[in-house]
């Protein structure tokens, strides 16, 4: 519909240039291009309605049933057919827009890690809390091993953290210090036959491996709770035989980013959003991150009514919940030359929780590149302009942010919410339901057309919109890029991707 109407415009401009130009031909495209307008929020921001987004979301759904035939519910997950399905409905829906952007495929090889059967036994019990780790290696020959658990000193990121009988054990790790993927390293050099990581807080430990490697052993994740009463038996010299069984596969499948860059604008001084087409193994992932993909798209099919100044490029990552591998391959190819030319990069992943808040990542000066808090503040000052609550969230890896922020990129974007839940304070602020999650369907079978918010969806979008067409106009005011230096950060992160690394 309001592409109908756009056409409209366009052929009256046309009109009225071919009166200023009577020797070319009536639907010259250099005409065209022309005379567009440039670009601003209030025009970018008119054609969004949450009419269209439900209709992208409802084909996004029907996209996600193509996963069912390997994984018997809908799923968008890297290598399924739902994921294949997504990136072909994007790239075609990009392709139909005439000239305006150059789209590129970028393709790499993705971990992909599935555990189909686990079991830990710990003297004679199978303690509950017991969590295989994402991206885990099967034990020996995908059979049980038995060994008598070993208690390692400190955090067990040293070999000389574990006592000799390690050699045939199962290494008994406290979280901390180091990543799960050093620990279960180290353990493996050390000759364990797998490994228990029990965590130094409460709640449960389920977390990830993270990059592969042929020394990591058979891992599992255990509450603190849980773990206690084993440590005191080790302590006081207690024999506690065990065993521990893991079949999974953990194996490299080649998927793609796509990218989409306005061919109109300063193509030295780019603005850049991304949101991720996959979704996780357990559900179709319409709010994870259907909503961010389908925002993009939805605002890529207007943009081209209108001129830019600044170059947009636009991202769909694969891979993020295997953690974030489309962002860090993107990143990792680009030279200094083309790091340099990304003014800012903006997040956008899960717009539409069912029991939302208005979400802004805390991206400040002080703990990131400058220029991500310049971002972070259009942001709050969009949502006190609508008369909108909103709050801050920490900026700590959880999201394809992470690889931009780590090579001198400013970055931030906004969210609704995940896994955490809604204090009483928020529901005053947001309404919905305070003790519940802000999406109580994250990561399940249940995040589907009916798992959204569209009156969050529809503001979100429209800010999302009013953050493209404000730096597609101008960067002024906005900090100059100073390097694409490696920065270190005070505190490692926790998370890399949607997963726990440490
Ligand atoms: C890019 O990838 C998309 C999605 O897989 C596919 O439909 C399209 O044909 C590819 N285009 C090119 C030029 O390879
Ligand atoms: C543990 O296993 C070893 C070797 O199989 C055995 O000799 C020992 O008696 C067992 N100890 C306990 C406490 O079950
Ligand atoms: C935001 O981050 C800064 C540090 O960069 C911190 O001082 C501040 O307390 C944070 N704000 C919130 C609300 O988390
Ligand atoms: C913002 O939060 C306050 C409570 O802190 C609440 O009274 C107000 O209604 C909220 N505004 C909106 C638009 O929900
Ligand atoms: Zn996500």
């Amino acid at each position: 519909m309001s592409r109908l109407l756009s056409l409209v415009t366009l052929s009256a401009i046309t009109v009225a240039a071919v009166v200023q130009h009577p020797l070319t031909d009536g639907y010259n495209s250099q005409i065209l291009i022309n005379t567009k307008p440039l670009v601003s929020s209030e025009a970018l921001e008119g054609h969004i309605t949450s009419k269209n987004l439900l209709k992208r979301a409802k084909k996004l759904f029907e996209i996600a049933e193509l996963g069912a035939a390997d994984y018997n519910h809908p799923t968008r997950v890297i290598g399924s057919a739902g994921h294949v399905g997504t990136l072909d409905y994007i790239y075609s829906t990009l392709a139909e827009l005439d000239d305006y952007y150059t789209i590129s495929n970028q393709s790499f090889k993705a971990v992909v890690g599935n555990v189909f059967e686990s079991r830990l036994v710990l003297g004679d019990k199978e303690p509950e809390s017991t969590s295989p780790m994402s991206l885990t290696p099967p034990t020996k020959h995908k059979q049980a091993v038995f060994g008598p658990l070993v208690l390692v000193a400190n955090q067990g990121c040293d070999s000389s953290d574990y006592p000799s009988n390690t050699k045939g054990g199962i290494a008994f790790i406290e979280r901390g210090v180091c990543s799960f993927g050093t620990k279960s390293a180290v353990a493996g050099k050390a000759g364990a036959i797998a490994a228990v990581i029990y965590n130094n807080e409460e709640g449960h430990l389920s977390g990830t491996l993270g990059e592969p490697s042929d020394i990591h052993v058979a891992t599992f994740g255990l509450t603190k709770q849980d773990a206690e009463p084993y440590i005191k038996d080790l302590e006081g010299g207690k024999v506690i035989n065990s065993s521990a069984y893991i079949n999974s596969i953990v194996s490299k499948a080649p998927t793609t980013n796509i990218i989409a860059q306005t061919k109109g604008g300063d193509q030295d001084n780019c603005v850049m959003l991304g949101g991720h087409s996959d979704s996780v193994a357990e559900g179709p992932g319409i709010n994870d991150d259907g909503t961010g993909s389908l925002t993009l798209l939805e605002i890529a099919t207007h943009l081209v009514n209108y001129e830019v100044n600044n170059c947009v490029r636009f991202a769909w990552w694969a891979g993020e919940e295997e953690g974030l591998l489309g962002s860090d391959y993107y990143v990792s190819q680009l030279s200094e030359h083309e790091n340099l030319k990304i003014r800012l990069f903006m997040d956008y992943d899960m717009l539409a929780s069912p029991n939302f808040a208005y979400q802004v990542y805390n991206a400040t000066n002080a703990a990131n590149p400058v220029g991500s808090e310049e971002l972070r503040d259009l942001y709050t000052t969009y949502y006190e302009a609508h008369g909108q609550n909103y709050t801050f969230i920490p900026f700590d890896g959880r999201s394809d942010y992470d690889a931009f922020i780590k090579h001198g990129i400013p970055g931030g974007g906004i969210a609704t919410g995940a896994e955490g839940v809604k204090t009483m304070e928020e529901a005053a602020m947001f309404g919905g339901t305070p003790g519940q999650w802000y999406d109580p369907c994250y990561h399940q079978i249940c995040d589907t057309v009916d798992n959204l918010n569209f009156e969050a969806w529809e503001l979100n979008t429209k800010l999302v919109a009013h953050s493209i067409a404000t730096y597609a106009v101008s960067f002024k005011g906005f900090p100059k890029r100073t390097g694409a230096k490696v920065a270190t950060r005070d505190e490692p992160s926790l998370y890399h991707g949607p997963k726990l690394v440490m």
